[in-house]
């Protein structure tokens, strides 16, 4: 299990966004996490593809860009957001028809690749791409918007997908998204998640390095 930590950049404050970049770069934070609203699969609209260029021009070239794409038929942003400098994509099972082609796109353009789910689709639905992929993106609130509270059935999706990912000898690792604060994430931790995603925890604390590195080791 590892324990990687990726700030989401939609609770960063935008007015000051260079700053905040900076923060994360001096920061135990392993990923910069960013999240791509169409207003269609989600009732929100946030950044596109630009911003990904934007944060990976100042950010630390050891961080990893992790962009969680919450669009439509997202095989035909591919290539756009490979350009711009995502090192992940996530795509939601929800949002795919070809699921199978659009996996081996993402991973012919030198991606990884990972398949998120909504708080209501089950995880056994990933049975027959599960050993394709090299992350499941569990949704622990449903998407569209930061700040919201953790749905509590998510430790059972994770005891579901480490079942899975174990009797299909996967290697994907787990990564946690929405209402991950300082109490549930060492829980999480335990259960097997080995990525958690935070926005309002870490961006509205008053220091948010502190912040990033209780969430990891734990409250000390
Ligand atoms: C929700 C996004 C999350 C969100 C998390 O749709 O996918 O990444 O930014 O924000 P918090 O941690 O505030 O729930
Ligand atoms: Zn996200």
């Amino acid at each position: 299990m590892k324990r990687i930590i990726a700030p989401s950049l939609l609770s960063a404050n935008l007015a000051f966004l260079y700053r905040d970049i900076k923060m994360l770069n001096e920061s135990e934070a392993d990923w910069y996490h960013i999240d791509i609203m169409d207003s269609s699969f989600v009732s929100n609209i946030s950044f596109g593809s630009s911003f990904v260029k934007s944060v990976k021009k100042y950010a630390n070239k050891n961080k990893s860009m992790d962009v969680h794409l919450m669009i439509m038929q997202p095989e035909r942003y591919i290539e756009q957001f490979k350009v711009c400098g995502a090192d992940h994509l996530h795509i939601h099972y929800e949002a795919c028809i070809h699921l199978n082609r659009t996996i081996f796109s993402i991973k012919e353009s030198g991606m990884k690749v990972g398949i998120a789910v909504n708080p209501h689709t089950p995880v056994y639905l990933l049975q027959d791409i599960i050993q394709d992929i090299d992350f499941v993106l569990l949704m622990s609130v449903n998407p569209g918007f930061s700040g919201q509270k953790f749905i509590k059935k998510t430790y059972q999706k994770l005891e579901d997908t480490k079942d899975l990912i174990l009797k299909k000898h996967s290697s994907a690792l787990i990564e946690v998204d929405g209402g991950v604060n300082l109490e549930n994430a060492s829980l999480l931790f335990k259960n097997g998640a080995d990525i958690l995603v935070a926005g309002t925890t870490i961006f509205s604390n008053e220091n948010p390095q502190k912040m990033i590195h209780r969430m990891k080791f734990g409250k000390t």
